[in-house]
């Protein structure tokens, strides 16, 4: 047991999916995953270990912005020995190419400030993903036909952004979309020698102000967390 997750040693897998919301969590475990058993719920944070394919998958959620999924991704990792982190959640898009419920396949993370920028101090470290679980995640959602971009995303410290300046160059410079947690993700594994990526469901569009109706919303999180689990094991 961790300060933040109550899991058994031995409870979580090798391989982590980290949905921000603890009941996308639940949803994802009970729709995908067999033999399902609920390994946390510290603080509500759901956390559900099952097999896909007779795959052992832990599908943790992580909270929403980089401080919160630093907490249980530092503890997955040092505590658990996870191996492959593998973040699933929404974002929005920046680009006119980039539509309502596309998948992004995050390469690189651009950000102002991340937890650990205390440790890189004038380094403007640049968070990449891994290339195996990117090169599968690709071929998976080429595969199965889910219009999908790959490329640099923006990591921002806040939802309601006061700074559109600022959005519109990371328009400017090809970003093709804003969320809040992968840059620190993609840091903690470099750090630790693990396997991370962001698979990422285009939830709203920050030039046409488009949004995901509610009852498509979980359609595309399914093709996103079958991308995810695909990717893992393939
Ligand atoms: N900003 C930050 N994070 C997000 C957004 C957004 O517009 N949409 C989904 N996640």
């Amino acid at each position: 047991m961790t300060i933040h997750i109550g899991a058994k040693p031995g409870d979580i897998a090798e391989t982590v999916l980290l949905p921000g919301d603890p009941y996308r969590a639940k949803w994802a475990a009970e729709t995908f995953l067999e033999d399902v058993k609920l390994v946390n719920e510290v603080r509500g944070m759901l956390g559900f270990t099952g097999t896909w394919k007779g795959n052992r998958v832990t599908i943790q959620g992580s909270g929403m912005g980089m401080p919160s999924l630093s907490i249980y991704a530092n503890e997955l990792i040092k505590s658990y020995d996870a191996k492959t982190l593998i973040r699933i959640g929404s974002c929005g898009g920046m680009q006119d190419k980039v539509n309502v419920r596309d998948v992004i396949l995050a390469t690189a993370c651009s950000s102002l400030s991340t937890p650990s920028r205390g440790i890189f101090k004038e380094l403007q470290f640049a968070p990449t993903c891994d290339f195996e679980l990117l090169h599968n995640a690709y071929k998976t959602a080429e595969k199965r036909g889910v219009p999908t971009h790959v490329g640099g995303i923006y990591s921002a410290d806040v939802f309601y952004d006061e700074r559109p300046d600022l959005n519109e160059e990371m328009t400017r410079h090809g970003i093709l979309a804003v969320e809040m947690e992968a840059a620190e993700l993609y840091i903690l594994a470099a750090r630790y020698g693990r396997r991370a990526l962001a698979v990422l469901t285009v939830s709203d569009h920050l030039i046409t102000g488009e949004a995901l109706p509610a009852d498509q919303r979980e359609q595309s999180f399914g093709d996103m967390v079958e991308i995810a689990l695909e990717a893992a094991f393939a």
